[in-house]
């Protein structure tokens, strides 16, 4: 059973017998639907809590990645700081990606994507794929060398990782997605410094 903090015994009523999509009665906030824990409270937006988590956000200090899709002129991809390890075994990404995002038809057509953890040198790719130098989808791959590992997904060569992915889960939740990579391939750059992103800025480690 789930240990998350449930109000009244919504997990005990709607879910003894496994997942099921019953919606229990007041008080209970949570509902275990389909294997998912949804929180059924509707909130009403609070603009001075979201200005001071994003204030709080700028604080943490992240890898900084670029998450291709597609092959040939169908090829599009986006920077990204929410990349995270979900499991070792299965070995399984996690990256979170706006709903609005040009990646988002290509990655569910397809079912395959690559993540490219960039390395201290590689600021200017991670510009382009964040839409900083106007350029969409295709245009931004005139720069870096690109090749394919095991999926057909674009790798960036020069990146201190390569994660080519098969899509595992794709878990829709407020303004974005959590999308779940079964990693099917890898490849590693020679020892290089990653690039960072933190309070507004690119940063490099300054050991
Ligand atoms: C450092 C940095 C990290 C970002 N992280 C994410 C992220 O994790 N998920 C996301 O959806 N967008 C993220 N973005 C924003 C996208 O890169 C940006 O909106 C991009 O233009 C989306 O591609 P599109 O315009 O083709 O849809 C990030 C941008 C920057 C500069």
């Amino acid at each position: 059973m789930p240990t998350l903090p449930v109000v009244g015994r919504a997990f005990d009523r709607a879910c003894d017998s496994g997942p099921c999509d019953a919606v229990p009665a007041p008080p209970f906030r949570y509902l275990h639907l389909r294997g998912r824990l949804v929180n059924l409270q509707a909130e009403p937006p609070n603009h001075a809590l979201t200005d001071a988590y994003r204030a709080g956000m700028r604080r943490l200090a992240g890898a900084v990645s670029v998450l291709t899709v597609g092959e040939g002129t169908s090829r599009t991809g986006l920077t990204a700081s929410s990349l995270t390890s979900f499991s070792v075994d299965p070995p399984t990404l996690l990256i979170c990606i706006n709903k609005g995002s040009s990646v988002r038809g290509e990655l569910l057509a397809r079912g395959v994507f690559a993540v490219n953890v960039l390395a201290a040198g590689q600021q200017e790719l991670a510009e382009r794929f964040a839409g900083m130098k106007g350029l969409h989808g295709e245009e931004r791959f005139a720069a870096g060398g690109w090749t394919q590992l095991a999926t057909g997904a674009p790798v960036l060569d020069g990146a201190l990782a390569n994660f080519d992915c098969r899509l595992d889960e794709v878990i829709e939740r407020h303004s974005h997605m959590i999308v779940l990579g079964r990693v099917v391939a890898t490849r590693l750059a020679e020892a290089a410094e990653p690039l960072l992103y933190w309070s507004r800025g690119f940063r490099q480690l300054d050991l």
